[in-house]
């Protein structure tokens, strides 16, 4: 990686990261405890005061909003569905059938987790993978390059939910509500991409794409120095849809020919994005898209991201492959089989690299 910053040789990275993770008071922690810069390990190698302006569109573009209403022509948002995968991966939809109240509630129940107590709250901390629910700050931060500014819950909830006691009493009854309703909203999204790609509406279920359920409950601290930061940096998502519901702040974009797009806060919608492992059964007719979080001066911004993908035992040596149906001699499949298991451990490696797809290592002829 090259850097400008000249290496001191009194800066002990490791340490500071181990000081910082050993606190299991995250990002919320470093800001409660008045900081006014920014620790050496969240500064990004190509901050945003790095890009040009051109980079990012200033004009009115936004992504995609599709009405789900059930009195609209089917054909009509199937094809806006199509459109929106084929072209931009991200899509907003409104009239989606889940209540405002249940979204509202959602969001202050991730703000509660994020602000109760620090004692009650640091019992939740962890890394390790074998739980249905904990918090952390920073998924990679031993193995990323740079930390970003946020903090996270993870809560697995579907094949198999989590017994009540093992979901924190501030947001257990409304996680538990968000899931159920999440689960149908992304059959529906399932059923609608599988018309969009000339299939029967159940194709993309029968392959298992709606089993796997887990919920991140993410909380974006104010930031003292957001121009050498990220509230999350740029990536694509894993598995096969993304479901994002985002409170009033913005500071989400997606990467749109070559220039990053503001997602919209717009009261009452969803944010959906095809993730990697449908651009794959798609033979990359259905695009999983670069987005980015921005770091803000400001209030702290909550979001709640549902990933339709299976994160459960037993799974790993599924294999994937592009849909037989989306292959022909005009388009010739473009991906080898892979296993589930050699998808989470390559695209891991793949990521991060300078906008490269984190499925360039599954392309037959890369
Ligand atoms: C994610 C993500 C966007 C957001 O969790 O993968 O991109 O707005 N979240 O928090
Ligand atoms: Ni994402």
């Amino acid at each position: 990686m090259v850097s400008n910053t000249p290496i001191e040789s009194n800066y002990d990275r490791e340490s500071e990261l181990k000081a910082f993770d050993d606190s299991k008071s995250g990002v919320k922690g470093l800001v409660d405890a008045g900081l006014t810069k920014i620790p050496r390990f969240f500064h990004h190698p190509r901050p945003i005061i790095n890009e040009p302006k051109s980079s990012t569109l200033q004009t009115q573009v936004d992504i995609p909003i599709i009405d789900l209403k059930e009195t609209n022509a089917r054909a009509e948002i199937v094809e806006n569905v199509r459109y929106a995968a084929e072209n931009w991966g991200f899509f907003q939809i409104i009239n989606h059938g889940i209540p405002q109240r249940v979204l509202d509630e959602m969001i202050d129940g991730a703000r509660g987790f994020h602000e109760m107590e620090t004692e009650e709250k640091i019992k939740y901390y962890s890394r390790d993978y074998q739980k249905k629910f904990f918090y952390t700050s920073n998924f990679h931060l031993f193995t990323g390059d740079a930390a970003s500014w946020n903090d996270t819950f993870l809560s697995v909830m579907a094949p198999q939910p989590p017994q009540p006691e093992e979901l924190p009493p501030i947001c257990r009854n409304i996680i538990t509500e968000y899931s159920d309703q999440i689960m149908k909203l992304g059959f529906t999204l399932l059923e609608l991409l599988s018309e969009a790609l000339g299939l029967k509406p159940d194709h993309l279920k029968s392959l298992g794409c709606g089993q796997g359920l887990f919920v991140l409950g993410h909380y974006y601290p104010p930031c003292p120095e957001p121009e050498l930061t990220f509230g999350a940096n740029y990536h694509t998502d894993s598995g096969f849809l993304t479901i994002v519901l985002q409170d009033s702040l913005g500071g989400l974009q997606v990467l749109h020919q070559k220039q990053w797009v503001n997602v919209s806060p717009l009261p009452g919608a969803l944010v959906v994005n095809i993730a990697d492992l449908l651009q794959l059964l798609t033979n990359d007719k259905f695009k999983s898209v670069h987005h980015r979080v921005l770091a803000q001066k400001g209030t702290p911004r909550i979001s709640v991201a549902a990933f339709l993908r299976p994160f459960h035992e037993g799974i790993e040596s599924i294999v994937y492959r592009p849909i037989k149906e989306l292959v022909s001699e005009e388009n010739p499949c473009v991906y080898k089989d892979a296993s589930l298991d050699e998808f989470v451990r390559l695209r891991r490696n793949a990521e991060g690299l300078d906008g490269k797809s984190a499925l360039a290592p599954f392309k037959l002829d890369p």
